[in-house]
């Protein structure tokens, strides 16, 4: 009887550590994907308090201001995008779009509205709602765009 006890004492003991190890392994991949993406915010946050002050402001209103027509990723994918608005919203990731377009332009077009650039009349005026430096911030970060 007291030899029985004693073998599953061992049998439990030589168990242990087996379930020890496997615990052990999914916990450690558990962390290490709780890891990755702990990274990646931290290489986002980064990216962001690297970013000069000009761009992380020009983001700022831009995603206030703007987003809801030409998307976030400036791809003038917004919910506005395909049913409502006739043009679409300028896409400021095309390249070649973006080139012939000046800072002045993209000023004026900001503070005016698109139908002082000679285009339809779809991108509203904010020119008395932003002063001259936050729409010089918008300029500089929706360049930026077609830099990517
Ligand atoms: C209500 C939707 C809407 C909002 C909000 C909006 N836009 Fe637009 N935007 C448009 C549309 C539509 C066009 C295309 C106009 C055209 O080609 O006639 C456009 C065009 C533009 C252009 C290109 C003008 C050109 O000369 O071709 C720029 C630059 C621009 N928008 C910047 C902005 C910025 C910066 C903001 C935020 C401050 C903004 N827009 C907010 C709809 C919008």
């Amino acid at each position: 009887m007291q030899k029985k006890t004693h073998l599953w004492k061992t049998a439990i003991l030589a168990a242990l550590p087996l379930l020890v190890i496997s615990g052990c392994g999914k916990k450690s991949g558990k962390d290490a994907k709780k890891g990755d993406a702990a990274a990646d915010s931290a290489a986002v946050a980064a990216k962001e308090a690297s970013m000069p002050f000009t761009l992380k402001e020009g983001k700022r209103l831009y995603n206030h201001y703007c987003f809801e027509c030409h998307g976030d990723a400036g791809d003038g994918s917004g919910q506005y995008y395909g049913f409502s608005l006739t043009p679409q919203p300028a896409n400021f990731t095309d390249k070649a779009f973006m080139k012939g377009l000046s800072d002045e332009t993209i000023f004026k077009v900001i503070s005016e509205g698109s139908a002082s650039v000679g285009k339809s009349n779809m991108c509203p005026p904010w020119g008395k709602t932003l002063d001259r430096e936050e729409i010089e911030c918008m300029v500089a970060y929706v360049k930026t765009f077609a830099a990517k």
